[in-house]
């Protein structure tokens, strides 16, 4: 048994996902298992995973999903994280894309703030956001920066920079049916509605060091959201539930306490 499972979701990123991975083995903390949980990618994304898979630390699932129509049923990832979740072993989790990349502290610091404070649950880092161009160039850079204790996490922490115990999840099963909801109307903020679950019980707790590096390329869900151009995926979505929504809601739960 790891001490820690990652779960990294990928689909189509064949220029990326292969500096995901990297950065995953390439961790200062040696005792992980990570969790490839591939959605049918396209061949040229296939080949750089299948570089890796001989690395003994991974285990690999791949879906087998073909048609957009059934892609805009359920948060893709959410189902990806949920199937990982039944079967990882860690005694905490952590969540990785195709297109973040983590620092090589980024397990031991997490892992020390846990093993250091049995009543903290959820730990999250800062973390650059990297806006790219059409050729991958770089634009721009933002700092999420992690400095307060949060209930309201959601839309304010991105779940490449969060890692929880494991032991906490029974609980959000039990109350929700599920671990992460895979209900299409939060396609563009599905961490941020599993936080919304977690905030019900827990606080966030911030390690303020940036941690990991997260890409946003013009084939990320969100740039095409803002872009011009039709993507047939987000045409067949429902519409968008809010993170106004959750937050309004996890703060109205903690002031009436
Ligand atoms: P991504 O395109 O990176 O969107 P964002 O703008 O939110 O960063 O997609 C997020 C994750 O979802 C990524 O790890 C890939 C995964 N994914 C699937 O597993 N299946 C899919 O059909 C899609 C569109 C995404
Ligand atoms: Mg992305």
């Amino acid at each position: 048994m790891s001490t820690v499972s990652i779960i990294l979701t990928s689909y189509n990123k064949p220029k990326f996902v292969g500096k995901a991975i990297e950065g995953i083995l390439n961790q200062t903390y040696p005792d992980f298992e990570l969790w490839l949980m591939d959605d049918n990618s396209n061949e040229e994304t296939q080949q750089v995973i299948a570089s890796y898979l001989n690395d003994q630390r991974i285990r690999y699932f791949r879906s087998n999903i073909t048609e957009i129509s059934e892609r805009a049923k359920s948060i893709r990832y959410a189902v990806l994280i949920n199937k990982a979740l039944e079967s990882c072993q860690g005694k905490y989790i952590s969540y990785a894309t195709d297109d973040n990349v983590y620092y090589p502290e980024r397990l031991e610091r997490m892992i020390h703030m846990l093993e250091t404070n049995p009543e903290i649950n959820i730990v999250y880092s800062s973390s650059k956001v990297v806006f790219l161009d059409k050729e991958d160039k770089l634009k721009n850079t933002m700092h999420r920066i992690a400095k307060s204790v949060t209930t309201v996490a959601s839309c304010q922490v991105d779940h490449c920079s969060v890692m929880h115990r494991a032991d906490i999840l029974p609980v959000i099963y039990q109350r929700w049916g599920s671990y992460w909801d895979e209900d299409p109307q939060f396609y563009f903020i599905g961490d941020a509605r599993f936080f919304w679950r977690l905030c019900h019980y827990w606080s966030f707790y911030p390690l303020s060091e940036i941690l990991d590096d997260n890409y946003m390329t013009t084939e990320s869900l969100h740039t095409q959201l803002k872009s011009q151009e039709e993507n047939p995926l987000l045409q067949l979505l429902p519409e968008q539930r809010t993170c106004k929504e959750l937050r309004d809601h996890l703060r109205s739960l903690w002031s009436g306490k």
